[in-house]
């Protein structure tokens, strides 16, 4: 069985979780204030929130959003989802003392499954992020692409999503489909939370870390075709030499979007290093190499990948491409590398672009005249 958030669970935030809670609380207030500078309106969706807070009062999801929410000049709407009875009244307890105090938050008993319709139609219009963080199995990939494709999805309003995909159930039930005892219903409920049933035949010959990266992958590009999103997803693991618990899938439509999730990772990834090597722990990501390292490394690249764009176009604005600008190095090294990058190059003479000046993601690249 998928270990589930009980009571140790929510005793203090454990390192896998502080990964995801940087990210949500870096990327959150910035997406929510970008989208709702329209109507001053957007909505989260946290669909299996918890407690909102741990024993020792350092915040989960739930709590992150609900204390940014407080603090913020804008009104966003939190949609709140708990099955589990204690945790739901941990949490709560919580929401109603933020509400007091004028945050729009709700929260729920019940299973998101029978929400999770209803609320994007609330949401109707308004901007959307979804957070989806299951311990195991997580909604019906039915269910996920029908939020993503809520009507008047495209440009605007924008919807986006994170959530938690398990490798660990993956693993676990993959090895049911070529197991005698295996359990049909407990395939059919990872059928229906992957699209289909097109998994099972890499579990054929039996359970490998290459059926499980199969599927991963498989899903990610499943969701990026009927979300028409792009799809990146983080591989979390408690330590370097260990296969990944699960992956924190993120999708969008927007190439700036993208562009500050990516920077906004490699920042959380280099929180989460430090915070392991002060438990003298090394890292238990991918990336476990100091961030010094990463961005030497990945320098030269982004210089590279920046003039293959301008043989192409005699101008651009970087963040319009983070996949092409960042290439193999997305989400580990941030953004303050693409302007070192363009520094660099004018220095060369290879563009006549300072790289001075303004947000990063909005300097302008142009090819030099001939
Ligand atoms: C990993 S924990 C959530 C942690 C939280 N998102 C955070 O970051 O602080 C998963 C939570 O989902 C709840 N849960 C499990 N199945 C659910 C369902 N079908 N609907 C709503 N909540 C569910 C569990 O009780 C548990 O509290």
């Amino acid at each position: 069985m998928a270990v589930g958030a009980g009571d140790n669970y929510w005793r203090d935030n454990r390192l896998p979780g502080i990964l995801k809670h940087r990210i949500i609380r870096r990327y959150l207030p910035l997406y929510l204030a970008r989208t709702s500078s329209k109507d001053g309106r957007a909505v989260y969706i946290d669909g299996y929130a918890g407690r909102g807070f741990y024993e020792n009062g350092e915040a989960g999801s739930a709590g992150l959003l609900m204390e940014f929410a407080l603090e913020a000049q804008g009104e966003y709407i939190l949609r709140l989802f708990e099955k589990d009875k204690t945790n739901y009244e941990h949490l709560n307890s919580a929401a109603e003392k933020f509400a007091a105090e004028g945050v729009n938050v709700k929260c729920e008993r019940g299973d998101v499954v029978d929400k999770i319709e209803n609320t994007v139609t609330e949401a109707d219009g308004l901007p959307l992020f979804l957070f989806l963080d299951p311990c195991g199995v997580g909604l019906p990939f039915e269910m996920v692409v029908n939020a993503m494709n809520r009507p008047a999805a495209g440009e605007w309003p924008p919807t986006e999503l994170l959530m938690n995909f398990s490798w660990e159930a993956i693993r676990r039930i993959g090895g049911h489909v070529s197991s005698p005892r295996g359990s049909e219903k407990t395939l059919e409920r990872l059928d229906t939370a992957l699209g289909g049933d097109w998994w099972r035949e890499h579990f054929l010959a039996g359970t490998s870390d290459e059926a499980v990266e199969a599927v991963v992958d498989g899903f990610i590009n499943r969701l990026g075709a009927a979300t028409n999103c792009s799809v990146a997803s983080l591989p979390v693991r408690r330590k370097p030499s260990h296969k990944p618990i699960y992956s924190l899938v993120y999708a969008t439509r927007s190439p700036r979007g993208f562009w500050h999730f990516a920077d906004i990772t490699a920042k959380s990834l280099e929180d989460v290093r430090i915070a392991h090597e002060a438990l003298a722990e090394p890292g238990f990501f991918s990336i476990a190499t100091p961030q010094q390292d990463a961005e030497n490394a990945a320098l030269p690249d982004i210089e590279k990948n920046i003039l293959s764009i301008l043989e192409k176009r005699s101008e651009f604005i970087v963040g319009d491409f983070p996949f092409l600008v960042f290439g193999e190095h997305i989400g580990t090294v941030g953004e303050k590398i693409v302007r070192k990058a363009i520094k660099s190059l004018h220095r060369q003479g290879r563009t006549p672009s300072t790289g001075v000046g303004g947000k990063t993601e909005n300097l302008k690249v142009v090819r030099p005249k001939r």
